[in-house]
């Protein structure tokens, strides 16, 4: 991730956090002993773990699983570097984490999941929980082993009243995001047929969309991921039978008439990881002509607002068949310059929330899920929208 991308969004998340201070719920980790055994390790060799929360009243059998988030590593050196902090390790991770927005226990933040059980998957495995490979060459061993850590979370979690479950939601943010489109079949294959399975990822539409010089970066990019990382078995065996290069199946506009269960895509059309990493890699513009639009929208030329609404015309194309012929999917495409929109509670639900035709998100996922609406919303083209939390050009 950009530096100033990355310092942006820790003032943004201090903001967040200082806005809630008074009833924030932090919830202790729980390592997964049971890993070991099926070789499910975090990059560094440490075991993987995740928080929960326990439902009550009306909620107590319904299930909530957050995959968190934190870009990808795709070769050797970053993996070995991210094997050493909090994105590769459990050892370096924070053991209290607090749970706001679609997490949050208080039915005032969280209307509808306020009292499931919600579980925070964490993410250690840097290739999206989808990876099964490992990297030795007697002084380095890294594991690739995202797929079994999946694994061996869901069957800790069976007994502890998953297998019972009435009501599940896979969801997810950013690498998390990409991590809940690519298990929902198999979520959905875990449970009993009687539950009710739906998944959401926000902010993990990635696009297979070239940059500005035409480069294809994120394709490269992720095809270096699904090869370091021994991802391509793990991908939807329908999709990748469909392509001729199986390893595009990574990219959710492929998969995504292949996944079973009902599904909410929750993304913005100016995504801020994506326009600063895929639309405008820092490969694509060595010279930094991007770099005032790149921190403040009202600072690009015309010419560069004319590529972003290039950028978000290509999301609605790859998201065309899902809008109109998706009877049970959901869809909340608006269009500020934010990325992950469902763990923050400022822009899950409160008073200013993000909205559109007079919703937040909270309530769109909500109709969504319980069914009480249709919930597709599209945004007018950027700036139209006035409810914008927008990461870059003032929070
Ligand atoms: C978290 O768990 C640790 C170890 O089990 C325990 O010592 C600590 O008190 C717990 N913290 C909270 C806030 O529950
Ligand atoms: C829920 O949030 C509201 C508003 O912030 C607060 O007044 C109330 O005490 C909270 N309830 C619980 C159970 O934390
Ligand atoms: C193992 O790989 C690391 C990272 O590529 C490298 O620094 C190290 O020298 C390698 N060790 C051997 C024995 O090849
Ligand atoms: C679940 O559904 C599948 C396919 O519809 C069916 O083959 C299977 O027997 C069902 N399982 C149970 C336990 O009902
Ligand atoms: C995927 O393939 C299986 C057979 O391998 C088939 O039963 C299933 O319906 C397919 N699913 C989709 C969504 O195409
Ligand atoms: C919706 O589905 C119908 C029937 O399969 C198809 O003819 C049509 O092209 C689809 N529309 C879009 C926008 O994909
Ligand atoms: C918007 O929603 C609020 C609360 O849900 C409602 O009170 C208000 O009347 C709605 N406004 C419009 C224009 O629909
Ligand atoms: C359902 O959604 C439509 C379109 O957004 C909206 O006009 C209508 O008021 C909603 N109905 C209810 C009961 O919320």
């Amino acid at each position: 991730m950009d530096l100033v991308l990355a310092i942006l969004l820790v003032i943004v998340s201090l903001l967040t956090r200082g806005g809630m201070c008074g009833d924030r719920l932090l919830v202790n980790m729980t390592l997964v002993r049971r890993a070991a055994a099926i070789g499910a390790y975090c990059l560094d060799g440490s075991l993987p773990a995740y928080h929960i929360h326990r439902g009550f009243g009306a909620g107590a059998r319904n299930w909530l699983l957050q995959f968190e988030g934190g870009g990808w590593c795709n070769d050797i050196a970053s993996c070995a570097e991210r094997a050493q902090i909090r994105r590769g390790s459990t050892r370096h991770m924070n053991k209290l984490e607090t749970f706001s927005g679609i997490l949050s226990n208080n039915a005032t933040h969280n209307p509808d999941f306020y009292n499931w059980n919600r579980v925070k998957l964490r993410y250690c495995d840097g290739g999206s929980f989808v990876g099964d490979a490992k990297f030795n060459n007697g002084t380095l061993l890294l594991y690739f082993r995202g797929q079994r850590i999946w694994q061996a979370i869901i069957e800790d979690l069976m007994p502890k009243g998953l297998r019972f479950a009435k009501k599940a939601l896979l969801s997810g943010c950013s690498a998390g995001g990409l991590a809940s489109y690519l298990h929902c079949n198999n979520f959905n294959n875990y449970l009993p047929n009687a539950t009710a399975v739906k998944c959401l990822g926000d902010a993990g539409f990635f696009l297979d969309s070239p940059d500005i010089n035409l480069y294809h970066t994120q394709r490269t990019f992720f095809q270096r991921l699904v090869a370091l990382q021994g991802i391509q078995k793990n991908l939807d065996d329908n999709c990748t039978n469909s392509l001729s290069d199986p390893k595009q199946c990574i990219f959710p506009q492929y998969l995504l008439r292949y996944i079973t269960p009902p599904l909410f895509i929750l993304n913005s059309a100016y995504d801020v990881y994506q326009f600063h990493h895929i639309l405008v890699p820092p490969s694509a513009d060595l010279h930094g002509i991007w770099n005032r639009c790149k921190l403040n929208p009202k600072a690009c030329h015309p010419d560069q607002i004319h590529l972003l609404h290039a950028f978000r015309v290509e999301m609605l194309t790859a998201l065309r068949s899902f809008l109109f012929n998706s009877s049970r999917g959901g869809v909340f495409i608006n269009s500020c310059f934010a990325h992950c929109q469902s763990e923050s509670q400022d822009t899950w639900f409160a008073p200013d929330s993000p909205q559109m035709h007079n919703e937040t998100i909270a309530e769109s996922v909500g109709d969504w899920y319980f069914g009480r609406n249709v919930s597709k919303k599209v945004d007018c083209p950027y700036p139209c929208d006035t409810t914008c939390h927008n990461l870059i050009g003032g929070v």
